[in-house]
């Protein structure tokens, strides 16, 4: 598939090497063309991967994975909202407080609604929000696939999502509609607060164990 990235940072950077390792088209978006980061990040994933401005992403792409900061999100969104119409945007961005301390939105909307909201035309699924990036780059523990949940309205191209989840390596989930990013995102600061105020470190992911009989 033909993917684009906004944000090619800790997220972007890790599930750009980790889709691009899968054969699919790259295509990562950034403000700033020279940017040696980025210019190492396509070298990393190799000849399937192209850089361009921000705004060329939507057009370039099937689907777009939004990995930027959650406070400059929204505007961002909008602005690309007309070309984003019809596009799959998988929104990896949590609604955190600045301190780590919360979720500036919850219970009755989520970051993942907000983002619907400013591009109306596109299909919104919350995923890859719910554990850090390192686990992106390394989803198997101990012989077990960290889990990812995902969440999305529409219906026809949620198989995409899941299958993509399922390239990167985790054990992907259907939480249901995109109103399912209201447990989901405060499922991602359990684990923040875990691994940076409660001792378990960055290095642990959540798992589902099934009951066989
Ligand atoms: N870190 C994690 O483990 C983790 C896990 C799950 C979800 N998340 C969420 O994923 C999102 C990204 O986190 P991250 O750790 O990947 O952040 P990051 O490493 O700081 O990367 C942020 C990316 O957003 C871009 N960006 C920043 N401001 C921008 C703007 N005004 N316009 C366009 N692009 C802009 C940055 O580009 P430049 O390089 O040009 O600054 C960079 O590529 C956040 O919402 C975070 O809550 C993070």
């Amino acid at each position: 598939m033909k993917i684009g990235f906004i944000g090619t940072g800790n997220v972007g950077g890790a599930l750009a090497k980790a889709l691009g390792s899968k054969g699919h088209s790259i295509y990562l978006g950034t403000r700033d063309l020279q940017s040696e980061d980025v210019l190492n990040l396509k070298n990393q994933i190799g000849p399937n991967t192209s850089i361009h401005p921000i705004n060329e992403i939507p057009s370039k792409a099937d689907v777009i994975i939004l990995a930027t900061p959650w406070r400059i999100s929204e505007g961002l969104v909008k602005s690309l909202a007309d070309q984003m119409s019809n596009k799959i945007l998988i929104d990896c961005t949590n609604p955190l407080k600045t301190d780590l301390s919360g979720l500036e939105i919850g219970h009755t909307s989520s970051g993942g609604e907000v983002l619907q909201m400013a591009a109306p035309g596109a299909k919104v699924f919350k995923a890859f929000n719910t554990t850090g990036f390192n686990i992106m780059e390394s989803p198997v523990l101990e012989s077990r696939k960290a889990v990812m949940f995902f969440c999305g309205d529409d219906k026809e191209s949620r198989h995409i999502v899941q299958d993509l989840i399922k390239d990167v390596g985790f054990e992907s989930i259907d939480a249901g509609p995109l109103s399912a990013a209201r447990l989901l995102e405060p499922f991602a600061l359990l684990w923040i607060s875990s691994a940076y105020k409660f001792g378990l470190g960055r290095d642990f992911a959540f798992s589902l164990i099934r009951r066989k009989n």
